[in-house]
């Protein structure tokens, strides 16, 4: 707590409250409203949460205004630039950048925990061709309570951090295996020999029929991305995760949720919603068209990839994805009109009012899918590329609401509908107006 205090008359009972004000380590100043209602009987109402904190965490820093992204205090800059995935998913889960003793020991943990039962892919057989990966993913999460049910008591501290990691070791399997179920092609099983990223890019892409290399170039990029996936405070979906959480719910129960809220366009499913409204495009003559529908009350297409509830500047991730677009096309040798075409949308969308005025910037979603088409991998997997990124922040936050004194999450509401009336029997009723 701080020492400031914020003072609430109410004008109809002139009793004047005190709130506390909250301080972290850093951001802006909170106020602790508990004792509102029972003093003075109003509650809050803040639909969308735009201005409410629900939790306080050590994890992860944004700071809106100024762009900037920190993971347990680390510039996300600087982790993109030296760290591997699994070092950033040490921090993030333990707070601390690991020792290579404990990099070590955490690699081989997550490693020996890539396989899944196989009964698993025998569930994803069960799904249609063409199911949509986020469809697998979330199904198949939430069924990993009935084959890991050994290891499910959420108050053992090693028994949520055996389940953390097989969901971190897990996710890439499944991911992997939803995508080859869709192609026709066996399952690949985790090859222990290869990385984190490398082991992803064998088990979407080896064949049977030949010997596959991982290209270094794509492994770069997927740590890349999923370091820059990996957690982001308390976004819709990590919210989710940690309201099924506070009911005491397993974690595969948990994340299972977590995947069906990031599933959403308006969140992690953006990526996909990106290169289908590039492709829908098409010709940067055509921009005129959309950036007009966008801003276009009456028509509810948005400028996919734009804006941001947080960040009022650059999403600080998408301007190093931006940069990653152009040395991973320049190293695969390739070249994609798409890149151009979002490039030019970026360029009008800044300098036209609307989107200056409403502060809408490109956010991670608007440049991801261009690196991941580069790698063959198709739009229907690219939320399921974020997931996999960001199963550490959700996971991490898991842990740390379950490591701490919490209450169920249950928010309150305004009523609107109608107030108490009496039961008429059927034969007394008229159609109503
Ligand atoms: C992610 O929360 C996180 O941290 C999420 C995330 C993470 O890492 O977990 O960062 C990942 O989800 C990124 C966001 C991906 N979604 C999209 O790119 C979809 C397009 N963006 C919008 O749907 C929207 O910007 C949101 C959902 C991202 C933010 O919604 P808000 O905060 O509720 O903002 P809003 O809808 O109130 O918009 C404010 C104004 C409105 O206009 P007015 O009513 O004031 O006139 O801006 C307009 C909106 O109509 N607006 C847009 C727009 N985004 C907002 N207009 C056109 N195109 C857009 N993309």
């Amino acid at each position: 707590m701080s020492d400031r205090k914020l003072l609430v008359t109410d004008p109809a009972s002139d009793q004047t409250l005190e709130l506390p004000v909250v301080a972290g380590s850093e951001g802006d100043p909170t106020i602790d409203i508990a004792k509102l209602y029972p003093s003075l009987g109003y509650f809050t109402f803040d639909p969308g949460y735009g201005s409410t904190a629900s939790c306080q965490s050590d994890i992860t820093f944004i700071d809106g205004q100024q762009g900037i992204l920190r993971y347990r205090g680390y510039p996300i800059e600087q982790l993109a630039e030296n760290a591997s995935f699994l070092e950033v998913a040490y921090l993030l889960l333990y707070g601390e950048l690991p020792t290579s003793t404990q990099y070590a020991e955490f690699e081989r943990d997550i490693t020996y925990h890539t396989m899944v039962h196989e009964k698993i892919n025998n569930f994803i057989n069960g799904f249609h061709y063409d199911a949509h990966p986020m469809a697998i993913l979330s199904g198949v999460v939430g069924s990993m309570a009935a084959f890991y049910h050994d290891k499910l008591d959420v108050k053992d501290p090693e028994q949520r951090e055996l389940a953390a990691k097989r969901l971190i070791a897990k996710m890439p399997t499944i991911a992997a295996a939803a995508y080859r179920h869709h192609m026709g092609w066996p399952v690949a099983y985790p090859r222990n020999s290869l990385d984190y990223s490398e082991r992803f890019l064998d088990m979407m892409f080896s064949v049977p029929a030949e010997q596959y290399t991982v290209n270094p170039v794509a492994a770069k990029a997927l740590n890349l991305l999923f370091i820059l996936h990996a957690d982001h405070e308390q976004n819709a979906s990590t919210s989710t995760v940690r309201l099924v959480g506070s009911t005491g719910a397993n974690p595969y129960a948990c994340v299972s949720a977590g995947l069906a809220a990031l599933w959403g366009p308006a969140h992690g499913g953006a990526n996909e919603a990106v290169l289908n409204m590039l492709n829908e495009i098409g010709d940067i003559s055509k921009a005129g068209e959309f950036m007009a529908r966008a801003k276009d009350k009456n028509d509810p297409f948005r400028l996919m990839g734009f804006g941001h509830r947080v960040y009022k500047n650059f999403d600080p991730r998408a301007t190093i994805i931006r940069q990653a677009c152009y040395e991973v096309l320049e190293e695969l040798g390739q070249s994609d009109p798409l890149l151009d075409l979002a490039m030019e949308l970026e360029k009008i969308a800044l300098e036209d009012e609307y989107f200056v005025e409403r502060k809408l910037y490109p956010n991670v979603d608007f440049y991801s899918g261009i690196i991941y088409k580069a790698l063959g991998i198709p739009t229907s997997m690219f939320t399921a590329m974020f997931a996999i990124g960001r199963t550490v922040g959700w996971v991490s936050h898991w842990l740390e609401q379950s490591a701490s004194a919490h209450r169920i999450g249950r928010p309150r509401q305004v009523y609107t509908g109608a107030t108490a009336r009496e039961y008429t029997s059927i034969d007394d009723r008229k159609p109503s107006a």
